[in-house]
């Protein structure tokens, strides 16, 4: 199946996930797991900003780097800009964080409400030049259902 129309059926699932459960932990695990399996991606988690740094949070894959400080590899460029990065080759990326060997190309979607980053969807995949404007598209529309279950808890 292409991978707009892998999307196009995750979506509505992932967004009636969701909206069924107020918890933003239980939320973002799910989250993780529902794009993990279909896309076959090396890894797919969150990292969620805590004082000045963000924080490892739930994720399906390898074990990750723990703590990413601020404009720090993909995931901290991407909080600093509050823009969703696609790294097409992450060894040609300056500053990338490699926690696996095996990731070779990834994006990174921030998390923002009001002008403000709460954390970043970040996925790793095995191959080079995985992510396109598709991916972009679907995984920005995710971000922003879970932008209902986080100010749901707080
Ligand atoms: N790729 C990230 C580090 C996190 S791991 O890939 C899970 C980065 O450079 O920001």
């Amino acid at each position: 199946m292409d991978k707009e129309k892998t999307y196009q059926e995750l979506y509505p699932q992932i967004k009636a996930l969701i909206e069924k459960e107020s918890d933003l932990i239980a939320n973002l695990g799910n989250v993780c797991a529902a794009l993990h399996f279909p896309f076959n991606f090396h890894w797919t988690g969150f990292y969620l900003v805590k004082k000045n740094e963000l924080v490892l949070g739930p994720f399906q894959g390898p074990v990750a780097c723990t703590r990413i400080g601020f404009d720090k590899g993909v995931c901290g460029k991407a909080w600093k800009q509050k823009n969703t990065l696609i790294v097409a080759d992450v060894n040609q990326f300056d500053g990338h964080i490699a926690c696996s060997p095996f990731s070779k190309s990834e994006i990174v979607i921030p998390l923002i409400i009001n002008d403000e980053v709460w954390g970043v969807l970040d996925i790793d995949s095995s191959e080079f030049d995985t992510f396109d404007e598709i991916d972009r598209k679907y995984l920005s529309s995710i971000c922003e259902a879970l932008n209902f279950s986080y100010i749901s808890n707080n």
